[in-house]
């Protein structure tokens, strides 16, 4: 097929985007539609799989509306990863998605890894059984619903529900699956020890493709639906980081990305399944074939500034609703005006418990440190400053790893702050590159789609052609001695208060 548009759609946890892109990395056209999460419980998140449909064939549909679907070579796919989606033997959805950020597992992975025992754990998997990881909610299934487990005949990943929609296929890629517990990591292949320790069967599973692959192509009754055109390739695609790491052009050793989505990433490549010894980092398949990834994840880092938005600033959200303008730039503004280091308030960002550095579902957020002199422009100021020192403990690992980090480039929507930006750099003491017209992994999706048509040789060939970065924001010296110190605090906290959280 010809054409000069790849389309990249990324199933998010507050909504799916999907954008057309030039062979030269502009973006054609783009939409958001935006859906709800549910917390039946506390520490459970759960999504509505048919939400995630309406939300792509709107966006499909609008983006289609700006460029011709005639114009449109591929399709790549990316979403928020770790969810499990059921499906009964007629393709229908079982239960709602149990999300990466549900927290309801704990037994389970506790259980899964005394079967396998962590060594053999470690080398399947290169990672621990962690609660937000597919696996453990499997086994939670089972647990609790057996009904509904038995009736399953196949487990999905979100972006890859989309594409059983999209082309009636089962498949998955790499990077996603590799957040599963489920994949042979250095193998690249579904893991034997796994499947047998949860007592699955592999034709449960998705096939497993490297992600610049084609999977599938568009059925003519989606074709009808989206204004796609029947038979149009769907690529691999991959979960959202390594497709977010992609579309910034992290697929080559020496520069990372650090990711300000709802949850916080420092990404790095790896040319080969490197394994933190102490299991504070994922290691993963990278979308590019042959090459993995090292990445630290916290849960809540542009999620804890939404906490702060929603339930803290209703006189920012009102303002911002009369004069057309972003709550969060009102919320940025007033905290621009407290010094470094917030005058010793300190925010710890674990509201939906923790994975890196510390895989504790039930650690929780704190503000410590209040005088009477604080106020909530201190509070606001803090939580920017305790995501950048969530996101600090990853790059030290990755440093103490001796994984090489010249170069940080910042993506996701938290990185548009410019406030944000700057407090990177100095809590970092090094400068931070924006991606430029960062359109986040759906942008990465739409390369590998473009790799799997044909349009680019390699992965590393797409982003030298598409991937543009903006200026660099250097750190200012005060500021950084500032965070040095605070960030010195904060890596005592959580130690000393790990015992006061509650365990359930
Ligand atoms: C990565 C992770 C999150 C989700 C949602 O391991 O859990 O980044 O992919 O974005």
């Amino acid at each position: 097929m010809s054409g000069s548009l790849l389309l990249g759609i990324d199933i998010g946890t507050t909504g799916t985007r999907t954008i057309a892109v030039g062979l030269d990395g502009r973006a054609a056209a783009s939409a958001v539609a935006e859906y709800p999460l549910s917390t039946p419980q506390p520490r459970w998140s759960e999504q509505n799989p048919a939400d995630w449909w309406r939300a792509s064939v709107a966006t499909i549909r609008k983006v289609l509306e700006a460029v011709p679907a005639s114009a449109v070579r591929a399709v790549g796919l990316s979403g928020q990863m770790h969810g499990l989606v059921l499906l009964d033997d007629r393709g229908d959805v079982l239960r709602p998605a149990i999300l990466w950020n549900d927290q309801r597992t704990a037994r389970e992975c506790e259980e899964i890894t005394r079967r396998v025992g962590e060594a053999a754990l470690v080398a399947e998997t290169c990672n621990p059984v962690l609660t937000g990881f597919t696996a453990g909610k499997i086994a939670w299934v089972r647990r609790h619903e057996r009904r509904v487990l038995d009736r399953a005949r196949m487990m999905l990943l979100p972006k890859d529900y989309l594409r059983f929609r999209l082309t009636g296929a089962f498949a998955t890629d790499v990077s996603d699956a590799s957040g599963t517990s489920l994949l042979n990591v250095p193998q690249r292949a579904w893991s034997r020890t796994m499947l047998d320790a949860l007592g699955l069967d592999e034709d449960r599973l998705p096939r497993v493709f490297e992600s610049a692959r084609i999977t599938g192509v568009v059925t003519t009754a989606v074709a009808a639906e989206t204004g796609l055109i029947a038979g149009t390739p769907v690529v691999g695609g991959g979960g959202d980081q390594a497709a977010g790491a992609v579309g910034a052009g992290i697929v080559r050793p020496g520069a990372v990305s650090v990711s300000l989505g709802t949850s916080g990433v420092v990404f790095a490549h790896s040319a080969h399944p490197q394994v933190d010894p102490r299991l504070r980092t994922h290691t993963f398949c990278h979308a590019v074939p042959g090459a993995w990834h090292v990445m630290g994840v916290m849960l809540s880092a542009g999620g804890s500034l939404r906490w702060w938005r929603d339930g803290f600033c209703e006189s920012e959200r009102g303002q911002a609703d009369r004069d057309g303008a972003a709550a969060y730039d009102l919320i940025a503004r007033e905290a621009s005006r407290i010094p470094p280091g917030s005058d010793g308030l300190i925010f710890l960002p674990y509201l939906t418990g923790e994975r890196t550095p510390h895989a504790d579902p039930y650690a929780r957020g704190a503000f410590v440190g209040a005088t009477l002199r604080h106020g909530r422009k201190h509070f606001a100021r803090a939580v920017f400053e305790g995501v950048a020192f969530g996101l600090k403990d990853s790059l030290e690992i990755l440093k103490a790893m001796n994984v090489p980090a010249g170069e940080i480039r910042l993506t996701g929507g938290g990185a548009r702050s410019p406030l944000w930006r700057q407090i990177l750099a100095d809590v970092f003491n090094q400068s931070v590159t924006p991606v430029a017209a960062d359109e986040g992994p759906a942008f990465g999706a739409a390369l590998l789609a473009g790799v799997g048509c044909g349009a680019f040789a390699s992965v590393e060939q797409a982003c030298d052609a598409a991937v543009r970065l903006g200026s660099p924001v250097t750190p200012q010296r005060d500021a950084a001695q500032a965070y040095d110190e605070a960030y010195a605090r904060y890596s005592r906290l959580y130690p000393a208060l790990r015992d006061v959280f509650p365990r359930s």
